[in-house]
C-alpha cells in the first residue's frame, strides 16, 4: 500500500470552530480532516491526520514521516514561528513538505512574519482558510 500524507497540526489547533471564529473561521479541526479524507480520496492518495499541542511530538511525527510517508502538510501554529527543533526535524526530511496556514500570517502580527517553516518548505498556502489544506493535497498530488 502507497504512503500517506502526514498533515500535521500544531498547538490550539484543536480548538477550532471556537477559536477566534472571526480569524480561523467556524470549522472544526474534524471538519477540515473530513475536508481532507474527501479530497485525498479523490485524488487516490490517503492521509495520516494529526494533531498536538507539544513541540516534541510534532519533531517525532516529522521524523516518522521521514520514513512512513510521502509527503507532508504542516500547519506548525505558533510553532511556526518559534521553534528550531522543528526547522531542524523539517531540514532532514526529504519528502515534499507543504506549509499550510488559516489566516494570512503576513497580514498579521509582525511576529507572526517570521516562519521557521517556509525556509524548508516546497510550498506555502497561507491566508485561504481549511481550502489552503485541499489546495496543499492537490499540490503534493502534482509534484508527486
Ligand atoms: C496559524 C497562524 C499562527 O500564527 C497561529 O499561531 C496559529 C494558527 C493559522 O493557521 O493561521 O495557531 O498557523
Amino acid at each position: 500500500m502507497s504512503k500517506p500524507i502526514y498533515i500535521l497540526n500544531g498547538p490550539n489547533l484543536n480548538l477550532l470552530g471556537t477559536r477566534e471564529p472571526d480569524v480561523y473561521g467556524v470549522q472544526t479541526l474534524d471538519d477540515i480532516s473530513v475536508l481532507c479524507k474527501q479530497k485525498a480520496d479523490s485524488l487516490n492518495l490517503t492521509i495520516d491526520f494529526r494533531q498536538t499541542n507539544n513541540e516534541g511530538d510534532l519533531v517525532s511525527h516529522v521524523q516518522e514521516a521521514q520514513k512512513s510517508a510521502c509527503a507532508i502538510i504542516i500547519n506548525a501554529a505558533a510553532y511556526t514561528h518559534t521553534s528550531v527543533a522543528l526547522h531542524d526535524s523539517l531540514r532532514m526530511v526529504d519528502v515534499p513538505i507543504i506549509e499550510v496556514h488559516l489566516s494570512n500570517i503576513y497580514k498579521r502580527e509582525e511576529f507572526r512574519h517570521k516562519s521557521f517553516v517556509s525556509p524548508v518548505a516546497q510550498g506555502v498556502i497561507c491566508g485561504l482558510g481549511a481550502n489552503g489544506y485541499e489546495l496543499a493535497i492537490e499540490a503534493v498530488h502534482k509534484i508527486l
